[in-house]
This record gives structure tokens, sequence and C-alpha cells, in this order.
């Protein structure tokens, strides 16, 4: 289990004899390998948190892409279970006890297959990274995607491939992983980009 420099934060304010005072709580982030036990809450992480990236995209929660993309995250995360982490290797983030974000590795998906024309063998797409709303912005998904390239640099996995159609993600991307690979233009509709990353594991920090 990783640790995250613990954040302060105000967990509720009472008001005692006109007096008011905050309750000052260290939350701490670990990162660690789903269990068993946190399979429904993890389908539940991801329900909420694709629904919102949907609605935030403009596309509503009734897309018909929406419920394809909950179920297919669900596949993955029993993938791992079955698999032991060999099909699909998943890692969660903690804060305190509740799980908050996701990240995984996985073959490259169909979208990345018909548009990378290079081998793909051994190399795999990191994909699910989903941090629920309210954890969004404080770090976590910036140290999920630091803690699954240790695992690829520790497993000797040279490039990993990254694939985003959610226009505040890709910023987030473009931030971590600079430009794109390739950016296939208006893919979902006009001015709405899919962008692809072709990545070094050794050149990302
Ligand atoms: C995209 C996502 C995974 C990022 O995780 P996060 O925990 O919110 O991001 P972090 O807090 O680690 O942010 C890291 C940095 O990126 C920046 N950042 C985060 N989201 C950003 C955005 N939408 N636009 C611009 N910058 C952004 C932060 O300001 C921060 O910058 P800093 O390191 O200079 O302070 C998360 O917001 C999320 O789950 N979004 C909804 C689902 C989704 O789109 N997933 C990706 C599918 S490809």
């Amino acid at each position: 289990m990783e640790i995250l420099a613990p954040q302060q934060i105000i967990l509720g304010r009472m008001d005692d004899v006109g007096t008011a005072f905050d309750i000052l709580k260290e939350m701490i982030t670990t990162i660690g390998r789903p269990q068993i036990k946190d399979k429904k809450e993890i389908y539940q992480l991801f329900e909420i948190t694709i629904k919102n990236a949907f609605e935030q995209q403009g596309a509503g929660s009734n897309h018909a892409h929406l419920a394809e993309e909950i179920n297919h995250k669900i596949g993955l995360l029993d993938n791992d279970f079955q698999s032991q982490g060999k099909k699909v290797y998943f890692l969660v983030a903690k804060v305190d006890s509740q799980i908050a974000g996701t990240i995984a590795l996985t073959e490259p998906s169909k979208l990345v297959r018909d548009h990378i024309h290079f081998d793909l063998k051994n190399i795999p797409e990191v994909a699910a990274v989903y941090v629920l709303p309210q954890f969004q912005g404080q770090g976590v998904g910036s140290l999920l995607l630091k803690r699954i390239i240790e695992h690829l640099q520790k497993t000797r996995i040279k490039s990993f491939i990254l694939d985003s159609g959610f226009k505040k993600a890709q910023k987030f991307w473009i931030k971590k992983l600079g430009e794109p690979t390739l950016i296939l233009k208006d893919y979902w509709k006009k001015d709405s980009h899919h962008m692809i990353w072709k990545k070094q594991t050794s050149k990302c920090a």
C-alpha cells in the first residue's frame, strides 16, 4: 500500500453554545489491488463516474454508449478477478476506507487497434481511469497513473497506449502525457475528437 501525503479537510461544523468550530480529519489515500469484497463498490464507482463524465461531455445520461461503457468496465474488473490480474490488472485508490478511483491495464481496445497501425504486441492499454466526482482534482488520478507506470516499469513493459474521448479528461492527459500521438478529428461529433497516446514507459515520471 502506498500513501499520499495526508490532506486536511473540514468534515463538519458544530455549533456548540454559540461557538462554531471545525472538525478536522486527516484523509489518507492508499493505492492497492482490488479485493473481491470491494466488487460492488467498484461497480457503483463506474456507474457514478461514467454517468457524470457523459453528462459533463453533454452526451446525456441516456446516451446509447453509457450502459455499454459501464458494462465493459464491469467486465474488465471481473476479468481481473478471474485471471488474478494476469489478463486485466486493476489498481484502486482508497481515501480512508472509501474506494475513490480506479486504473487498469488491459489489451488495446478495438477502437485503438482499428486506428493504430503498428504492432501492438506487448503494449497494454491504460484504461478505466475513473475518480469519483467528489474526489476529483485532489491528486487521486495522478497518483493512480504514477503507480501503474511504476508497475509497468517493474514488469519491464516498454510502452503503453491510452485513449480518451472525454474533453475534460483530454486536458488532464495532455498535461500528464503531452500532445496525443493521434487525433481522430470529429470522431464522436463535430468538435468532439478522440485522442490516442502511445508513450514509452521510461519517459513517464
Ligand atoms: C480525468 C481524471 C481521471 C483525473 O483525475 P483527478 O484525480 O481528478 O486529477 P488530479 O487531481 O490528479 O489532477 C492532476 C492535475 O491535472 C489537472 N487537471 C485535472 N483535471 C483537469 C481538467 N479537466 N482540465 C485541466 N486540468 C485538469 C489538475 O489541475 C492537476 O494539476 P496539477 O498537478 O498541476 O495540480 C478524473 O477527473 C476523472 O475520473 N474524470 C471523469 C472520468 C474520466 O473522464 N476518466 C478518464 C477517461 S479517459
